[in-house]
């Protein structure tokens, strides 16, 4: 079955209770129920996982070569300064959509520049915890369009 990992990045663990006026008060795990909820109606499976480490985040997007199908990244504030991450998602050649709860273009000019997007199939934000299930339709929707 078609597999995609959900991988998040720092201070998502606190979502619930960090800056609910940007980020809304859905936390990490509600969003990790809607994920798996979603993945069954789109019938492919989701791994999620989260980790405030820029190295471990770049481990696990290596070890999603041969596990898995697409990739949904939430980088966080990495996604404005990782060049690792950036490295690591061109050289996996995973299909990554780059996902934000906030509308990263309205706020301020240092969100404006992300080094995922660069290589990213391609990018979803502004639309909150909704964002996560609008991410995996368009990732479903891609690997079997391609397959
Ligand atoms: C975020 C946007 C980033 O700029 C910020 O650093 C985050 C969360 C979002 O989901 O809106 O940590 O990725």
């Amino acid at each position: 079955m078609t597999s995609i990992l959900v991988l998040n990045g720092p201070n998502l663990n606190l979502l619930g209770t960090r800056q609910p006026e940007i980020y809304g008060s859905t936390t990490l795990a509600d969003i990790e129920v809607m994920c798996h909820e979603t993945a069954k109606t789109l019938g492919v499976t989701v791994a999620f996982e989260q980790s405030n480490v820029e190295g471990a985040m770049v481990d696990s997007l290596h070890a999603a070569r041969g596990t898995h199908d697409g990739i949904i990244l939430n980088a966080g504030a990495y996604t404005h300064t990782s060049v690792a991450l950036m490295d690591a998602v061109s050289s996996i050649e995973i299909p990554t959509i780059e996902l934000h709860l906030s509308n990263i273009h309205a706020r301020e000019e240092f969100r404006h520049t992300s080094y995922i997007a660069k290589v990213a199939l391609g990018i979803i934000c502004g639309f909150g915890a909704h964002g996560y299930v609008l991410a995996l339709e368009a990732m479903a929707q891609h690997l079997k369009a391609r397959a």
